[in-house]
């Protein structure tokens, strides 16, 4: 395996393996990678030939107060995992090989992005169109591979691939959960004991909304009472949001009558994680 920090590198790299007639998929992170991101590579391996990930704390995604500095890094962990899960690549570039001086130049997006994280994160979106589109042009992919629990970013990237005509087949991937149904996240690290005791209430409250979808409650406003009180019962848990989304435009619904996407914001702590569940998806 190979770790390139430069754009011709990577290029240079995968032209190559197009010139041997090779399929090649892309693994984007932010390192710090765990089990859902080794899940991701894991099955990129599987369904191409060669498979490059992306370790890069991409600036431009985080908003002036948020945790850019404080974000985990561990490169040598990673390359670790990334080489154990069958990766041929990792592209792990400076802010300074992606932007440049003068870098002015933007993906952004009128749809999708308004609510859920965009509501609290208003350039998040704007910084992963823009990094992703760029990654995209760098390495030129087959198939790219993002995790469910970032709906929001999934559905997003969906869109932008589609809209901008990448011809990148995009592939969501189920999220990974620890044992006790702690959703796996970079972030998880910065939670104290009593913190990661009390974040275990995401994903108790989305199992109970879960259960009442499939057992035929068609309320959004139930599901989403039902969350909510739940979360908070915790007195650690801070709501950001708690809502329900048509799982195609990401508009809240009231009736639930098709693929929808019951997503959740909680801060624990100073700690924001997010976690989510899709019913009635074909
Ligand atoms: O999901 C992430 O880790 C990031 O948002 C991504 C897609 C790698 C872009 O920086």
């Amino acid at each position: 395996m190979k770790i390139a920090v430069t754009v011709k590198e990577t290029r240079e790299q995968v032209d190559e393996w197009r010139r041997q007639g090779l399929s090649v998929g892309l693994v984007p992170t932010m390192g710090y990678l765990h089990e859902g991101h080794k899940s991701l590579i894991t099955r990129a391996v599987s369904e191409n030939d060669r498979v490059v990930v992306s370790v890069f704390v991409n600036p431009m995604q985080f908003g002036p107060s948020e945790d850019l500095e404080s974000y985990p890094r561990d490169m040598d962990r990673d390359a670790a995992l990334c080489e154990e899960a069958g990766a041929a690549l990792i592209f792990h570039p400076e802010p300074s090989e992606m932007y440049h001086n003068g870098f002015s130049s933007y993906v952004d997006m009128d749809t999708l992005t308004g609510g859920l994280c965009g509501k609290s994160r208003p350039v998040h979106f704007r910084g992963v169109c823009t990094v992703v589109a760029k990654l995209f042009n760098i390495v030129v992919p087959d198939r790219a591979y993002f995790g469910q629990k970032d709906a929001q970013q999934l559905a997003v990237i969906r869109h932008m691939a589609d809209d901008l005509s990448y011809g990148i087949e995009i592939k969501g991937c189920p999220i990974v959960r620890e044992a006790d149904g702690l959703a796996r996240s970079s972030r998880n690290t910065y939670l104290g004991k009593e913190e990661r005791q009390a974040a275990l209430v995401l994903n108790k409250a989305l199992s109970e909304g879960k259960k009442l979808i499939e057992s035929g409650e068609r309320d959004a406003v139930k599901i989403k009472d039902t969350v909510t009180g739940i979360i908070n019962s915790e007195p650690m848990a801070r709501i950001d949001y708690v809502e329900a989304v048509n799982w195609d435009s990401l508009e809240p619904v009231t009736d639930i009558n098709g693929p929808v996407l019951v997503a959740v914001a909680v801060f624990i702590g100073k700690t924001r994680l997010i976690d989510n569940f899709i019913a009635l998806e074909d």
